[in-house]
């Protein structure tokens, strides 16, 4: 193709695939695209690389499901603070020692809560459905690479990430088994990951959690919590929401590739039946 036939200048994104060939993508003014013709947008310097209305078909994701989690979080995430306490991020993070020139992605980062935390990590990446809640991780932190994607199609190479983590957002999925299929994937053959999932017996208090988050917006809570009542025939905020017990979710980690390295509960210190959520240290099994 002759210069000044092309005169579009386009750049190789090293980082990003394509969700729907697997082909890196190349950035194109203020677009991302791909050789197979799939384009993605970048919207105030976030690329979005979200996967397009057939490919969710092909995969059996129902679209329809799809808009209104993308849509539901960003409008939760515009009206209140969807996030855990600093101690549970640092608890977190303390599992895994060295993260100094680790390439570092937490999936579901919403808000970037976990960042903080992954001072030491040379390359800070977060990836989250909604667009709102990463503008306002990107305010606080400019130097993080952040990308709206979903958890099921994570637009990362494989064998790419030293170290992921992915806490209080699986069990929010539209697919669990695609998220943890895609996590297994992207993580390096000798690398570690973090994952976070509320246990069964604590529905309640997740429940109430975030029953009393949205209370201190009462227009919030009226407005989106007793529509959702009416509408889906659940008060909790967030679209989906499952528990699980230790064995289901040791079960649902091991058949998706995972080797369980260590089982812990958070809060750590206090007898079992007060813990809320399990923790689990993992590695790749491939
Ligand atoms: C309870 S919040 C936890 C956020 C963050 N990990 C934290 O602890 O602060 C769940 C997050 O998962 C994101 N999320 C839900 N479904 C997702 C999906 N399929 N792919 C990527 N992100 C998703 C939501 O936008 C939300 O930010
Ligand atoms: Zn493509």
């Amino acid at each position: 193709m002759s210069g000044s036939k092309n005169r579009t200048q386009t750049k190789r994104i090293e980082d990003f695939i394509c969700v729907a060939c697997g082909a890196y993508l190349e950035s194109v003014g203020d677009s991302l695209v791909c050789k197979c013709g799939e384009k993605y947008p970048i919207a105030d310097g976030i690329p979005i690389v979200l996967p397009p209305g057939w490919l969710l078909r092909k995969k059996s994701i129902n679209l329809a499901d799809f808009e209104r989690v993308k849509r539901t979080y960003d409008e939760i995430h515009e009206a209140v603070f969807l996030s855990g306490g600093r101690d549970e991020y640092k608890f977190c993070a303390s599992l895994l020692s060295g993260l100094s020139g680790k390439r570092v992605l937490d999936i579901g980062c919403g808000i970037g809560a976990l960042f903080q935390e992954l001072a030491n990590a040379s390359r800070i990446y977060g990836l989250d459905i909604s667009l709102k809640a990463l503008k306002i991780a990107k305010k606080k932190f400019p130097f993080s690479l952040l990308i709206v994607g979903m958890g099921e199609f994570i637009p990362f190479p494989s064998d790419f990430f030293d170290i992921i983590f992915c806490l209080g957002s699986l069990e929010h999925f539209l697919s669990i088994e695609k998220g943890l299929s895609e996590m297994s994937r992207i993580l390096k053959h000798d690398g570690k990951g973090v994952i976070l999932l509320p246990k069964k017996q604590y529905w309640l208090r997740s429940w109430l959690f975030n029953y009393v988050l949205s209370s201190f917006r009462p227009h919030f809570m009226v407005d989106q919590v007793l529509r959702r009542l009416v509408r889906f025939g659940s008060l909790c905020i967030q679209p989906k929401d499952r528990y699980f017990s230790r064995v289901e979710a040791t079960d649902l980690l091991e058949t998706s590739g995972f080797k369980i390295e260590r089982f812990l509960e958070y809060p750590p210190n206090v007898a079992p039946f007060l813990a809320y959520d399990y923790v689990f240290l993992v590695s790749s099994r491939r």
